[in-house]
C-alpha cells in the first residue's frame, strides 16, 4: 500500500493550524497562480499573497540554469517575507524532459514511450525530468497527460501513452512515482491531465464535447487517475473540454463528488490556462478547482472578485478552506516547509551524458518496425547510404511540440543530435545527405527517408479544427520525396516522425521497410542503433493503425475495442530483426 493512503496525522494538524490563522486574503492568495514575468511584480507577490508561479509559453526566467534559480529566489524569498511565510510553487509543462530549458535531456513524446511498454523505463526517465526540472528551480511539473486518445485527428495525441486503457494505467503509476521519489518529500509535484476526457471529444476537437456514457468513462478514461492518485499524485488538472454539454471545468459532480470525495484525491485540482477567464472564477472554484492558473494583468479583479463571492456567501467559506487545505498539504510534501530553495548542485546534471543514455534507450525501444522486406534492415555499415528529407538533419524538427517553445521548433536546439548524425556514426562510408530531392546521388545503395509532421501543440495539431494546418496524409512534398527514390529504383527506408499515426498506405507499400519513430526528442541517433541492428526494433503500436481516410468518416478513429473499422495495423502490431 501507497503510504499516501494511509491519513498522515502530524500532517494534517500541521496543515490545519496552519490554515486556522490564515486570513481570507492569504488563502485567496494560496489558489492564485501567476506567470513569472510582467503579469506579478515582486512587490506583489508578498502583497498578494500569490501561492504559486507558472513557466510555460514566453519570456525565459534567465539566460541559463543559474539565473532561472536565481529568479525564483528572489520571488520565494518574497513569499516567506509575508506573515505566515508559506512559500512558493513553481510549476512548468515539462512534458518530455524539462523540455521549456534549452539543453535540457528531451526524451520521446508519450506516444513513444507507451510504443516501448516500458515502465521502468517510464519511470527512470521521469526521475531525470524530476532531477531537471529542479536544477532550473521548479518543483511543480504539469505531467503526465494520461488522455486515452480516440481520434488521431486530436492535436495531442502523442502527449498520451495510449488508446489502451491498462497500458496508459499502468505508464501513469511509473510516471508519477518517478517524478515524484519513491518517498517523500517528492522531488517534485507531478500533475495527471487533462481531468476529463480531452482526448475522447467527437471528432477529435482540443477543448471539444465528449459524448461518451458515464460507464464508458469509469471503464477507459478514469483507472489512469485512479493508478496516480494510488502512487500520490499530487495535482490532478482540469481539462477544457465539454463532458456531455457540461465544462469539465465547471463539472462539481465529475471534480468534487467523484475525483475528490468516491477516489479520495486529497490533492490540488489545478485549472487549465486561464480557465477562469472562460468560466468564470466564482463556477471554477464552486465545482471543486483548488488552484487557478494564469492569473495575469487582471489579478487585482479575480482576487476581488473571489472574496466579494465569498463574502456574499456565493463561495462557501468551506471550499476555500478546503482549497488551501489541499495547496498546504502538497507544500509539506514537496519539502518547501523544509527546504523551499532550489539546489545549484542540480545544475551540473543537466544533460549529462547518463540522462541521454537513458534517453537514447527510449528512442530505441519507442521504434515500431512496420515493414522489413527481404531484410533491408538491418542497414550495412558498408552500404553507400542516402539520407533524405529536412526531418533528417533538424533536431527541432524530430522533437514535436513542447520542445524549447511551446509550439516545438524547427531549428537544431542545443546539445540535440540530429538522425544523419547518428547514422554517420555507423556508417564506414560517406553517408550523402539530400536535403530536398535534389542531390540525385549516383551508385547508392539505400535511401533513408525521414519524413513526417512538423511540431505543433495543442489546438494548433488537430486535424480539420480551427487552425486546420495538419493532415491525416503525408504531404504532398514528402509524398514526392520518396515516390523520387522508389523510381530511380534505389532501395527505400521510411522514417515517419510523427504525434500519431498516419494515413500512409501507399507509402509503406512503395518502401522496403517503414519505421514509426514518433517523436524521439534530442537523442536522434538512437534511430540509427537500431537502423544498423546494434540494437533490435522492440516497439509495438500504442495505437491501431488506419489504413485510409475513410477511417475518420466517424467521432472516432480506427481503435481496438470498436472491429467497426479494420485498422491497417492492430494495436500491438511490430516487426524485430528475430
Ligand atoms: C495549456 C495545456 C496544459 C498546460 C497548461 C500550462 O493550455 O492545456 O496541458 O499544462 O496550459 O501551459
Amino acid at each position: 500500500m501507497d503510504k499516501k493512503i494511509k491519513t498522515n496525522t502530524l500532517l494534517e494538524q500541521k496543515v490545519d493550524s496552519l490554515l486556522a490563522q490564515m486570513t481570507l486574503d492569504e488563502k485567496i492568495g494560496q489558489m492564485t497562480q501567476v506567470r513569472h514575468f510582467d503579469d506579478i511584480t515582486l512587490e506583489d507577490i508578498k502583497a498578494k499573497y500569490i501561492g504559486s508561479v507558472i513557466h510555460t509559453q514566453g519570456p525565459l526566467p534567465g539566460n541559463d540554469a543559474t539565473e532561472w534559480q536565481d529568479k525564483f529566489i528572489d520571488m520565494q524569498e518574497q513569499a516567506l517575507d509575508t506573515r505566515l511565510g508559506i512559500p512558493l510553487l513553481f510549476g512548468v509543462d515539462a512534458v518530455h524532459g524539462q523540455n521549456t530549458y534549452e539543453g535540457a535531456t528531451i526524451f520521446p513524446h508519450n506516444i513513444g514511450l507507451g510504443a516501448s511498454r516500458n515502465a521502468d523505463l517510464v519511470e527512470k526517465i521521469a526521475t531525470i525530468t524530476a532531477i531537471e526540472s529542479k536544477a532550473t528551480g521548479f518543483n511543480w511539473v504539469f505531467s503526465p497527460c494520461v488522455a486515452i486518445p480516440f481520434n488521431e485527428k486530436w492535436g495531442r495525441v502523442y502527449e498520451a501513452f495510449s488508446e489502451i486503457t491498462e497500458i496508459t494505467t499502468e505508464l501513469t503509476k511509473a510516471s508519477v512515482r518517478g517524478h515524484q521519489g519513491l518517498t517523500e518529500p517528492f522531488t517534485v509535484m507531478a500533475t495527471a491531465k487533462h481531468f476529463i476526457g480531452d482526448g475522447a471529444t467527437d471528432f477529435g476537437v482540443e477543448g471539444g464535447n465528449t459524448t461518451l456514457s458515464l460507464e464508458e468513462v469509469q471503464q477507459r478514461l478514469l483507472p489512469p487517475y485512479q493508478a496516480a492518485i494510488e502512487a500520490g499524485v499530487g495535482s490532478v488538472m482540469a481539462s477544457f473540454n465539454k463532458l456531455d454539454g457540461i465544462s469539465m471545468h465547471a463539472h462539481k459532480a465529475m471534480i468534487t463528488d467523484l475525483l475528490k470525495e468516491s477516489l479520495h484525491f486529497d490533492g490540488i485540482v489545478v485549472s487549465d490556462w486561464k480557465a477562469y477567464s472562460r468560466f468564470g472564477e466564482t463556477e471554477i472554484i464552486n465545482a471543486g478547482i483548488d488552484v487557478v492558473m494564469a492569473v495575469d494583468g487582471d489579478l487585482g479583479m479575480f482576487q476581488e472578485g473571489v472574496r466579494n463571492a465569498v463574502l456574499n456567501g456565493v463561495i462557501p467559506q468551506s471550499r476555500i478552506d478546503d482549497a488551501v487545505r489541499r495547496i498546504l498539504r502538497q507544500k509539506f510534501r514537496v519539502g518547501l516547509f523544509d527546504n523551499p530553495f532550489p539546489d545549484k548542485k542540480l545544475i551540473k546534471k543537466i544533460g549529462i551524458k547518463k540522462h541521454r543514455e537513458v534517453a537514447r534507450q527510449a528512442v530505441r525501444e519507442s521504434l515500431v518496425l512496420l515493414k522489413n522486406d527481404n531484410d533491408t534492415l538491418p542497414l550495412r555499415k558498408a552500404s553507400k547510404i542516402v539520407v533524405v528529407g529536412e526531418f533528417g538533419d533538424n533536431t527541432g524538427l524530430q522533437s514535436g511540440g513542447w520542445t524549447v517553445n511551446w509550439q516545438g521548433t524547427t531549428e537544431n536546439y542545443k546539445d540535440a543530435t540530429s538522425i544523419l548524425e547518428g547514422i554517420r556514426k555507423f556508417s564506414t562510408q560517406e553517408v550523402i545527405y539530400d536535403h530536398d530531392g535534389s542531390a540525385n546521388p549516383d551508385n547508392v545503395d539505400v535511401a533513408v527517408i525521414v519524413v513526417g509532421e512538423t511540431p505543433y501543440a495543442e489546438f494548433f495539431g488537430d486535424i480539420g479544427g480551427e487552425m486546420n494546418k495538419y493532415q491525416l496524409t503525408l504531404s504532398d512534398a514528402h509524398q514526392k520525396l520518396i515516390g523520387h527514390y522508389v523510381e530511380k529504383g534505389i532501395k527505400v527506408v521510411v522514417v515517419l516522425i510523427s504525434g500519431r499515426p498516419l494515413v500512409v498506405t501507399k507509402q509503406i507499400e512503395q518502401s522496403n521497410a517503414f519505421v514509426a519513430a514518433w517523436l524521439p526528442g534530442s537523442e536522434g541517433d538512437g534511430i540509427a542503433e537500431a537502423l544498423f541492428g546494434e540494437y533490435d526494433f522492440k516497439g509495438k503500436l500504442p495505437h491501431s493503425w488506419p489504413k485510409s481516410e475513410a477511417d475518420y468518416n466517424g467521432k472516432y478513429g480506427p481503435n481496438f475495442w470498436d472491429s467497426g473499422i479494420k485498422p491497417l495495423y492492430p494495436i500491438g502490431y511490430g516487426l524485430n530483426y528475430k
